[in-house]
């Protein structure tokens, strides 16, 4: 029986690839690319930093992760040649800030509220970004705590950014259930100890490294099932 139940925030909440269509108006014909390359940029750069200097006491290189979206962002733009105006950078990062939440998140997560189980989100992301995000999609209600790896400086998959769960709760590893949309950070969570539910929504194969997720499903909704 789980007593906290973690979400991963961007591509498991909040739709990240939503952001292709603005940028298919704002580049016509490299929207889906654009986004693609982007987030994996900026993925990358969250690795770079920790992994450099994996200091307890938080890595020389870090920069907030809003900070780093938009690094990512003017990378990507000189990459694929685009035209990046102040303009369109405002207004990709305006959105960004603003990312809708996949339809069934607040659901799930008021579900899983109404059973008595602790709700949290573990995020990569700065704590303004994700208290932004939060609170346009009117999740807030139903979290009991937004962790964000700013406390320790440390990116995903750092193991101490997943101890966070356990410093912000009176619960034990395996009383939580680690809910992400991306393959490397249900795997890494598993690793880490948690059991594992994988969203699946694309239907894409999992890693080839690492343990299957305990769970996996094409729906935030499919959750329900196993808490
Ligand atoms: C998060 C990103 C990495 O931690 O999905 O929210």
């Amino acid at each position: 029986m789980y007593k906290l139940i973690a979400f991963d925030a961007y591509g498991t909440l909040f739709d990240v690839y939503s952001m292709g269509q603005l940028a298919e108006e704002l580049f016509p014909g490299y929207g889906q690319a654009f986004a693609l390359m982007w987030r994996d940029r900026q993925i990358e750069y969250t690795r770079l930093v920790t992994m450099s200097d994996p200091n307890p006491k938080g890595s020389k290189y870090y920069l907030p992760f809003w900070e780093l979206t938009i690094r990512s962002l003017r990378y990507v733009c000189k990459r694929m040649e685009l035209n990046l105006t102040a303009e369109y950078e405002q207004r990709l990062m305006d959105q960004y800030a603003k990312l809708t939440s996949f339809k069934d998140s607040l659901a799930v997560l008021k579900k899983i509220k109404d059973k008595g189980i602790s709700t949290a989100i573990l995020s990569n992301g700065s704590r303004e970004m994700l208290a932004t995000v939060v609170e346009s999609n009117g999740l807030k209600p139903y979290l009991d705590e937004v962790v964000t790896i700013e406390d320790v400086r440390l990116f995903k998959t750092d193991p101490q950014a997943y101890g966070l769960l356990l410093k912000s709760f009176p619960v034990k590893k395996e009383e939580i259930l680690f809910v992400s949309s991306n393959a490397w950070d249900a795997l890494a969570a598993r690793w880490y100890g948690f059991d594992v539910f994988w969203v699946n929504r694309l239907g894409h194969p999992f890693e080839e490294i690492g343990e299957k997720p305990n769970y996996e499903g094409n729906s935030l909704s499919k959750v329900l099932e196993v808490v």
